[in-house]
């Protein structure tokens, strides 16, 4: 790690609870690497005490940036003085540069973290079909990511249906050559599955879909990263579908934080 001197700028990450984040020992080991003046710390905030952190928070000179995670993704976007577009489709904010001036301007980069690892991977989402299990907020992200990144389809299966047709009709809304279907436990007929419920991060979960359905050719990709063998991709695996894991989308929004967050060492300095 960087020595924190006073010329240091400062990122936090906003969470409740906040013992369990891996974002801080990310972009430290991120910075130090690339010998960035930047420390980033958790910064641990209830939800009704969001918008009173946020609005002193833009008033700290050395302030770089936020990452924001549970509860705060949603709340967050109406504190941003800017959004991007997509993240204003999308309803949530994950990362926040603060300007020189003061403004801090939210991006959401779940979904685009989700494809790019998936792409790195050497799984391209342009034309293939996809089916998408969850609606809350990392679906809602990875479903607007998938549609950019161009997939011939998308179905989306949630256990409360209401908000897979909220879904959809926002997805239709901004994308409309797009073809959306709400779908069932059954993922038969995509050429891409992704679970994007919180189902299988504990022992017993029942699986986000029906496995049995499954076919060979399927590529079946996860966004939970611990486990990283999750009970569904072992199933997938069992009937001989590639399978994808949840830890490069993450690996990848390190890359895209980095960019957005405008991380870079002074010339002639990194190593
Ligand atoms: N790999 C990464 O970089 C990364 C990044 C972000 C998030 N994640 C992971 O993504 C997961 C979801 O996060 P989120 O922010 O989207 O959470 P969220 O907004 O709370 O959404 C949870 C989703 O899971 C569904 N679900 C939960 N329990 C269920 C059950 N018993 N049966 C059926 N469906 C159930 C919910 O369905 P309902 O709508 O019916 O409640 C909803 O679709 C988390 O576990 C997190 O670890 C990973």
């Amino acid at each position: 790690m960087v020595e924190i001197t006073g010329t240091t700028r400062l990122y936090g990450i906003l969470a409740d609870p906040i013992h369990h984040v891996k974002t801080p020992q990310m972009l430290n080991a991120f910075m130090a690497q690339e010998g960035i003046d930047g420390v980033t710390v958790p910064m641990h905030v209830g939800a009704d005490d969001l918008a009173a952190l946020m609005a002193g928070l833009k008033h700290m000179k050395n302030l770089g940036g936020l990452i924001v995670t549970v509860p705060h993704k949603t709340a967050v976007l109406d504190l941003c003085d800017e959004v991007t577009d997509s993240a204003r489709r999308i309803g949530a904010v994950n990362t926040i540069r603060r300007t020189a001036d003061g403004r801090l301007i939210g991006e959401m980069l779940d979904g685009k973290g989700f494809v790019g690892g998936l792409i790195a991977g050497g799984i391209a989402p342009e034309g293939r079909s996809a089916y998408l299990a969850g609606a809350g907020g990392a679906a809602n992200a990875i479903a607007f990511a998938l549609a950019q990144a161009g997939v011939s389809r998308l179905t989306i299966a949630n256990r409360t249906r209401a908000k897979a047709e909220d879904l959809a009709d926002r997805l239709k809304d901004a994308f409309p050559g797009l073809q959306v279907d709400i779908g069932s436990p059954d993922p038969s007929g995509h050429d891409i599955v992704v679970n994007a419920t919180s189902l299988g991060l504990r022992d017993g979960d029942p699986l986000p879909l029906d496995a049995d359905r499954l076919a060979p050719e399927q590529i079946v990709a996860e966004i939970i990263m611990q486990p990283e063998q999750t009970a569904l991709l072992k199933a997938a695996a069992a009937r001989g579908c590639r399978v994808h894991f949840g830890k490069p989308m993450l690996a990848c929004q390190r890359e895209l934080m980095a960019a957005f967050l405008e991380l870079s060492a002074p010339a002639g300095t990194a190593e």
